[in-house]
């Protein structure tokens, strides 16, 4: 497939360029920092760009085969980068016709996340304001979407034994990323859970 991959260059972004490489995908990983990209390849293509632009997403954008998202706020001020991505990267892939659309967001957004979610919400509200709002956007796209929400995550190795949900938090604290990405990847091949939101645990 033609993997379009946002957030590259961070902890999940890494891992899910990685597996696609070695699962014979090609992939284009738009990044800000084209600098930070650790990984070569001759089927990586690196496109520096400004993720809130739907134009320049547009632009490189034609013939991918879906989007997957691993996007997160690595700066404290940049609290509403998901809903603003979500909304430029909506608008680009209507524009283009590139309707698969896969996006990381948080288990906490669950309602029966357990006896710490008050907790950990208190201290991750403003991020987890943001992935509310990224999910609203992607959820009312008509897209062919997946939200994921995973634990917290680690980047311990890959167990390769992970856990999915519907509709309900899933059952451990923690996932590492290389197999969140490992999950994500399945989806995206198998075309599974379009239009739902699911929990990903180990
Ligand atoms: N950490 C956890 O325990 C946890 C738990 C549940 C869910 N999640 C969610 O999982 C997702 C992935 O988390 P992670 O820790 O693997 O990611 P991460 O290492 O924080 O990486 C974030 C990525 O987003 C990019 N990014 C951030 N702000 C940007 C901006 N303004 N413009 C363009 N790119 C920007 C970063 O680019 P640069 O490299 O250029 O900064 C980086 O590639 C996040 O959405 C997070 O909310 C995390």
């Amino acid at each position: 497939m033609q993997l379009f991959i946002l957030g590259a260059t961070g902890g999940t972004g890494r891992q899910l360029t990685r597996e696609a490489l070695e699962r014979g995908h090609v992939v284009t990983a738009f990044v800000r920092s084209p600098e930070k990209m650790r990984t070569q390849h001759d089927n990586l293509r690196i496109l520096k760009g400004d993720v809130k632009d739907a134009d320049q997403l547009e632009r490189a954008l034609c013939d991918k085969d879906a989007v997957l998202s691993a996007l997160g706020a690595s700066e404290p001020r940049s609290d509403r980068i998901l809903e603003t991505a979500a909304h430029s990267t909506v608008d680009a892939m209507r524009r283009t016709n590139v309707r698969r659309l896969v996006v990381v967001s948080m288990a906490l957004l669950f309602p029966d996340v357990g006896p710490l979610g008050p907790v950990l919400r208190f201290f991750l509200r403003r991020h987890l304001r943001d992935s509310a709002a990224m999910e609203k956007v992607v959820e009312g796209s008509e897209l062919d979407w997946t939200i994921v929400r995973p634990p917290r995550l680690t980047n311990g190795p890959p167990k390769e034994r992970t856990q999915t949900t519907e509709r309900h938090a899933p059952p451990g604290f923690s996932i590492s990323r290389a197999d969140l990405a490992h999950a994500i990847l399945d989806i995206v091949e198998q075309a599974a859970y379009v239009g739902k939101v699911i929990g990903v645990s180990a």
